[in-house]
């Protein structure tokens, strides 16, 4: 039973010996750590050293004065370069055996964030839908109106002017019925993550071929259930943003990277997953301007002249019809758009 406790904790849980090396680790210790039981059985592991090896300072006086520690707001450097906060306790539990258990910070930062950020969402949708709605209605009739003033004009030059009103009212459509984003039901069907990213990859590489476009693809990826075309639409969307802002401010070395992960044991929202998938997209342009981070998915907000500033909102509503969300860091010379997709969800 205890096996099966510490099998599902969702605290990381690690036991070490006195030269540090790894006894065991439960799996909220290898999704956290990114590392597997196996592999690091009887190793000493860098990532448990700390930044300046602060954290295997405090391992080590746990041991000497055989008492424990808790440390807040640690740093652990992982395999692959990211680094993760994390809280973190120290109990010895004998002369040659230290149990460590430990809490991500960021994780938790992550989900309440998250979370304000659907419920605000939600709000969103429900005010841009019910405004949409009220603005198609009447613009029926004032396009038909417009035809029919146009047929008994008694003078033809007049009816430039109810051309305009027709044009208008269709361009106004248009863009209504982009702010109520995908009309259609998602269809659900096997698809391939790397085949929607290969084809934003070539779409926009016909559009502006002096960026750089790196990929980094996990190939062990399952194929994930949704629509393809409309992930298509929801990639192209946050990619052209990158794209956008890199060509309009100039950067010398314009780059575009495409990288996909499996995370295990992942949370989105309240929900916890076996399997996500995690698309990124990264740019090296001059970051999100500081005035658009608090409402980048609203829809109409833009930094750009001519943008509608629809499409962060569209792309967010595709992915939340596939029970995922968008999330974003932004820093100058730095912006990562990460879009979460569950795997066994759908
Ligand atoms: N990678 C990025 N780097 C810098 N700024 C970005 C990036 N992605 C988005 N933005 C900013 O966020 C704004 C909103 O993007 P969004 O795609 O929603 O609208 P838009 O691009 O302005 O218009 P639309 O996509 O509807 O044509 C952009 O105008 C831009 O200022
Ligand atoms: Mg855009």
């Amino acid at each position: 039973m205890y096996q099966r406790l510490l099998e599902n904790l969702t605290t990381a849980v690690v036991l070490l010996d006195d030269a540090l090396r790894v006894r065991w680790l439960n799996p909220a210790a290898e999704a956290l750590l990114a590392v597997s039981q196996g592999r690091v059985q009887g190793l000493r592991l860098e990532c448990l050293e700390g930044e300046g090896g602060a954290v295997a300072e405090v391992l080590a006086k746990a041991l000497e004065e055989y008492h424990p520690f808790t440390q807040r707001e640690a740093v652990l450097l992982l395999v692959g370069g990211e680094s993760i906060t994390v809280d973190f306790t120290v109990t010895p539990l004998a002369e040659d055996e230290l149990l460590l258990e430990i809490e991500p910070r960021d994780r938790l930062m992550r989900i309440s964030r998250e979370e304000a950020l659907i419920s605000r969402q939600e709000t969103i949708k429900v005010l841009s839908r019910g405004l949409a709605h009220e603005i198609k209605n009447p613009l029926g009739g004032i396009r038909g109106a417009a035809q029919l003033l146009e047929r008994d004009l008694p003078d033809p030059q007049l009816a430039e002017f109810t051309r305009v009103i027709v044009e208008e009212a269709d361009r106004l459509r248009d863009l209504v019925d982009r702010m109520l984003g995908p009309n259609h039901m998602v269809r659900h069907e096997p698809l391939n993550i790397h085949k929607v990213l290969e084809r934003v990859r070539a779409l926009l590489e016909a559009e502006h071929s002096r960026v750089d476009y790196v990929r980094d693809y996990d190939p062990s990826l399952p194929d994930l259930n949704g629509d393809e075309s409309q992930l298509i639409q929801a990639v192209l969307n946050v990619a052209r943003n990158a794209v956008q802002a890199m060509e309009e401010s100039g950067v010398a070395r314009p780059r575009l990277t495409l990288r996909t992960r499996a995370r295990r044991q992942f949370t989105l929202g309240a929900e916890r997953h076996r399997l996500v998938c995690e698309v990124a997209i990264i740019d090296n342009g001059p970051g999100i301007p500081a005035a658009l981070r608090e409402t980048l998915f609203y829809p109409m907000v833009s930094g750009r002249a001519e943008g509608s500033g629809l499409g962060l909102s569209i792309a967010q509503s595709i992915l939340h019809q596939h029970q995922g969300l968008i999330e974003c860091d932004s820093q100058p010379g730095c912006t990562e758009f990460r879009l979460l997709i569950p795997l066994e969800a759908n």
